[in-house]
């Protein structure tokens, strides 16, 4: 069990500030090297994350390896007390290695169409289950893990990068229905997990699964589950090259919160530490950075929640525009310190970018950086950066605390697979659970009240309020371990478009939502999906639990529920369903289960969720009301002891009441802070209680 507050590598008890650097791309250019040291403590830079793309700078035929310049990094690294977030090179392959080995490169192709293999180009590019590449991946890891699995500079491993994509050819086809009769085992099984009675899809022998046949949507969320099972053997095959070298070193990967071709879930029980990219595009448009805001505080819980109880490493950001947004508009002055302490606020115990130096040429080189093309300390990025280097070093004594979260809303990766794969029942809501499920996180962070967002098949013990928006697909044991959570007092709610369906996509008989029936005392009968310019309304009901009052408006989605032992807190306005639930409430053991049967507006939900929370008495980053645009956090140290973090997404100046207990502002050097303060436009504060 890991220490309380300590630090995810004890070695380096700092927060990391550095990033993606790539001095191989500048060797033959004299005088680089000692620059980007000269300037690295300049700009507060105390990591670098290096040999991502290197496999031809390390390996450039095969077998001969050239380690020289990679030594020399991590000995002035050393020298300087800097930590290496080494990577394995695995990400991009060199060309030597697809010409010689085609087997390498993947196969991908539209479900119609005769097998192709990809020609080598871009990266991220190999075929997973290829003994080839494994044995070569395995080679590069334990020559560097060999060379520099005690390095004094080496902090953590960084397997490979953004782990992503997929391959079709008849070895991964083969691998997949190995994987399919170890779930199945018969045909029949099969069969009738994925319904293959429609449309004559019965399959009789194993070699007829060839194609991920998009009408049948049990084969394709199996086919996704499977692609993130043989991703994570492939991390796990990584993980074991290094650690057979370097066994103390803690190892991540690279995650994105928002690509939904992986459920991060089965990775994360690979690696140690959590790290993902985040790449807000924050700009002075009113309400847009607050909305944006919000969706990557989402972002950073669900990323954090993948491993309780620990820190996570923010390994990539942009000092600057990227260059891959349609529009890239400049961070304003102080957007970058904004966001940069908004991941440490939600638990980050990094700041780390995308990239160090630019380089002159390839894909990349207009993406932002923290030396740019004209190279100096002189550029407004260089000096932001430089700043927030400042603050991390202020920041120290939070370096291991956690995010004290008592709610959990639950976003899963199978549950949007299963929606999106199937066809309906309405395509205008499918695409959009994530922000659905940010909806719902709103209320909460413009509270200040912590979050942890957890996958369906997560214990829900210890939280006081669990949230399941348009949970479609429940996981077996979800409605009986909901039962027991609000049995023994936990308060939960879930949404239209709940429980509909099973693992593999079967529908559920005995009506919606499924097995959440009972616990939730409701039954939904039908849904009304309404044009986008329509809405119902919503009305509370006199005297229902929560205290909510007047009339709100619904989204597009209103399905009609009826009570089966549930109470009604709101009713439908308008239409023939006018007078039928709207919001439900179910006594349940020593708790309550509450539905809403309709997408409630932002209004509604802001009430809803608020009034929940003071119904459960939950605890807030500070005790007051923060002004919109305004997100309170606080991570606990040892003792109990509470770091909070106010940050001012909103273009203007906005006034926080601290309240009169003084405390530490750890950005000013430690002075006390108490009362109303004025946070300017992007403004921050981080408080250290005494
Ligand atoms: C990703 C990758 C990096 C780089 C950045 C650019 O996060 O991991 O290698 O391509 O995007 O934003
Ligand atoms: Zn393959």
């Amino acid at each position: 069990m890991r220490a309380m507050n300590a630090p995810l590598n004890p070695r380096f008890p700092f927060l990391l500030h550095g990033g993606d650097y790539n001095p191989d791309q500048w060797r033959h250019v004299p005088g680089v090297l000692d620059e980007d040291f000269r300037l690295f403590p300049l700009a507060g830079i105390n990591s670098v994350s290096v040999g991502i793309f290197s496999w031809t700078a390390l390996e450039p035929e095969e077998g001969r390896y050239e380690f020289g310049w990679l030594d020399d990094v991590m000995d002035r690294c050393a020298a300087r007390g800097m930590a290496v977030v080494l990577a394995t090179p695995s990400g991009a392959r060199p060309a030597w290695l697809a010409q010689k080995y085609p087997e390498v490169l993947r196969m991908n192709w539209p479900e119609s169409v005769a097998p192709q293999r990809n020609l080598w180009s871009g990266r991220h590019n190999h075929c997973p289950t290829s003994p080839v590449y494994r044995e070569k991946v395995r080679q590069i890891d334990e020559a560097l893990a060999a060379r520099y699995g005690r390095h004094p500079a080496l902090a953590f491993w960084h397997l490979s990068n953004e782990y992503s994509g997929e391959c079709r050819c008849p070895r991964c086809m083969a691998t997949f229905r190995d994987w399919l009769r170890r779930k199945y085992d018969t045909l029949d099984e099969l069969n009738h997990a994925w319904w293959t009675g429609f449309w004559s899809h019965a399959y009789t022998d194993w070699e007829q699964i060839e194609r991920i046949d998009p009408c049948l949507e049990g084969l394709v969320v199996d086919w996704k589950r499977y692609v993130s099972d043989i991703t994570a053997d492939f991390v796990r095959w990584e993980a074991a090259a290094v650690r057979r070298h370097s066994p103390d070193v803690p190892i991540t990967t690279n995650l994105m919160a928002f690509y939904d071709g992986l459920d991060y879930a089965r990775i994360a029980r690979e690696i140690d530490v959590v790290s993902w990219d985040a790449y807000p595009q924050y700009h002075e448009r009113p309400g847009e950075t607050e909305m944006l805001a919000a969706q990557f505080g989402l972002a950073h819980d669900y990323m954090r929640s993948l491993k309780p109880g620990k820190p996570f490493l923010l390994m990539e950001s942009c000092p600057g525009p990227t260059n891959w947004y349609h529009h890239n508009r400049l961070l304003r002055p102080g957007q970058h310190r904004l966001k940069s302490i908004q991941a440490v606020a939600h638990g980050s115990d990094s700041v780390q970018y995308f990239q160090i130096r630019k380089g002159r040429g390839g894909a990349e080189k207009f993406h932002g950086a923290v030396i740019d093309h004209e190279g100096s300390e002189r550029t407004r990025m260089f000096r932001e950066v430089a700043q927030v280097g400042r603050d991390l070093e202020a920041l120290r004594p939070v370096v291991g605390s956690l995010v004290p979260a008592r709610v959990a809303i639950v976003f899963d990766r199978e549950s949007d697979w299963a929606q999106k794969a199937a066809a309906g029942p309405c395509d205008a809501v499918k695409q959009h659970y994530f922000d659905t499920v940010g909806r719902h996180y709103r209320p909460y962070w413009k509270r200040g009240i912590p979050v942890d967002v957890v996958n369906g098949d997560a214990p829900l013990e210890g939280y006081d309020l669990v949230v399941a928006p348009n949970l479609f697909l429940l996981r077996d044991g979800f409605a009986e371990r909901v039962e027991r959570f609000v049995e023994t007092g936990g308060t939960f709610v879930a949404t239209w478009l709940t429980g509909v369906v099973g693992p593999t996509g079967l529908c559920f008989r005995g009506g919606f939502p499924g097995p959440l029936k009972k616990v939730l005392g409701v039954w939904a009968e039908e849904t009304d999906y309404l044009y986008d310019d329509e809405r119902n309304t919503i009305e509370c009901a006199a005297g229902n639990a929560l205290g909510l009052r007047g009339s709100f408006g619904t989204g597009t989605v209103c399905e009609v529920v009826h009570p089966e032992g549930a109470a009604v807190a709101a009713t439908y306005g308008r239409d023939f369903y006018a007078g039928s639930p709207a919001l439900t409430a179910n006594r349940f053991g020593k708790g309550e289960a509450w539905y809403l049967a309709t997408w409630g507006d932002d209004a509604f939900l802001d009430a809803f969720h608020g009034a929940l929370a003071a119904r459960r008495g939950l605890r807030r980053a500070l005790e007051a009301d923060l002004p919109e645009g305004v997100c309170a956090n606080v991570r606990e140290g040892e003792g109990g002891r509470r770091f909070v973090f106010v940050t001012n997404f909103a273009s203007g100046p906005r006034a926080v009441d601290l309240g009169p207990a003084p405390r530490r502002s750890l950005l000013d050097g430690g002075a006390p802070v108490s009362g109303t303060v004025e946070l300017p436009p992007f403004g921050v504060l981080a408080l250290a209680e005494p």
